[in-house]
């Protein structure tokens, strides 16, 4: 059995949970889904324990391979199935450019599952995505957006897919390739010990509406300044909070100012939105291939993903 999924990049970020087990956020998050980052999981029956091993030369940390582990044993539990099973699962992009891709392989995961536990095991939720995507957020949180394409909403419990009138092109440049010193989970806890932890879920929630308001009404430029809001708000809590971390390197940092200054004098420019690391995700109005492409020159020592092809 093989399935995939793709990664998706938040816009609104899920980040900081309720207490408890399951990943539920403190705030809902919107996400541009990445159609062409994804994660491919190979599922089939074995004699002996489960075991994962990569596919891609994907190269996963112990403790990585357990959370995995734990969350297929979990899908097993939830489909009453004893059999065992040989998991592979890898990326289609390169996987060791510090590129977060617990979503799409928690997805993926999911939904290998899900097609080879309903066979022998149906269940009536068995193909319904929204079931589906609330499982897999119990792995990994932000997987359950990774379902719906191309623009999912997380609220509460699940994910859905989100009507919403703007399609994009998406670059990003990889400024480092390390494994993170501090993984998005323990980011989760961190981020409440910082005193700008209060206000937050307000401070996201107003977003998300205003930013759903501005895709609707086509206000591009509200817009580039309320996510780039949204991504420096979250990358303070990691840098206010009482064991403080941070992912924004120097030469991040470097890339920000270039581009803020290119937009002062442009007075045109991306989205630009960091995740939990130093790569920075540039989404442009797809309209705008040929200056996307442009825009993109300045990056062409650098190792950049795109979501498109120039001939
Ligand atoms: C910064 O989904 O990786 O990417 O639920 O603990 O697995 P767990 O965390 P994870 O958190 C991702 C946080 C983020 C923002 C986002 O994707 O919304």
């Amino acid at each position: 059995m093989k399935s995939s999924a793709p990664s998706n990049i938040a816009l609104i970020k899920y980040m900081g949970k309720v207490d408890g087990i399951g990943n539920k956020p403190i705030n809902a998050s919107l996400s541009w889904t990445l159609e062409n980052l994804r994660s491919e999981v190979h599922i089939e029956p074995v004699k002996g324990p489960d075991y994962w091993s990569p596919l891609f030369d994907l190269k996963l940390k112990p403790h990585s391979v357990e959370k995995f582990l734990k969350h297929f044993k979990f899908l097993k539990e939830k489909w009453n199935v004893h059999e065992n099973f040989h998991i592979k699962s890898g990326n289609t992009f390169p996987s060791d450019c510090g590129l977060a891709s617990s979503a799409s392989s928690f997805a993926a995961l999911t939904l290998a599952a899900a097609e080879i536990f309903q066979k022998s095991h149906p269940q009536k939720w068995g193909a319904d995505l929204k079931e589906l995507s609330k499982l897999s957020r119990q792995g990994s949180g932000s997987s359950c957006r990774s379902f719906f394409s191309p623009w999912a909403l997380w609220k509460e419990e699940g994910a859905e897919a989100l009507d919403l009138p703007l399609r994009l092109l998406h670059a990003v440049v990889i400024l480092e390739n390390e494994p993170k010193k501090v993984s998005s989970s323990e980011a989760h806890k961190r981020v409440i010990t910082s005193p700008r932890f209060s206000g937050r879920v307000k401070r996201a929630e107003s977003r998300l509406e205003d930013l759903i308001s501005i895709i609707r009404k086509n206000e591009w430029k509200i817009g580039r300044e309320l996510v780039w809001e949204e991504f420096e708000d979250m990358h303070d809590l990691f840098h206010t909070s009482q064991n403080p971390f941070r992912y924004i390197t120097a030469k991040a940092r470097e890339v920000l100012n270039w581009s803020e200054t290119n937009w002062k004098q442009e007075g045109h420019g991306p989205w630009v939105t960091l995740d939990a690391g130093p790569n920075i995700h540039f989404l442009f109005e797809k309209s705008d291939l040929q200056w996307a492409e442009k825009y993109m020159q300045k990056f062409k020592n650098e190792t950049v993903i795109k979501s498109w092809k120039m001939d």
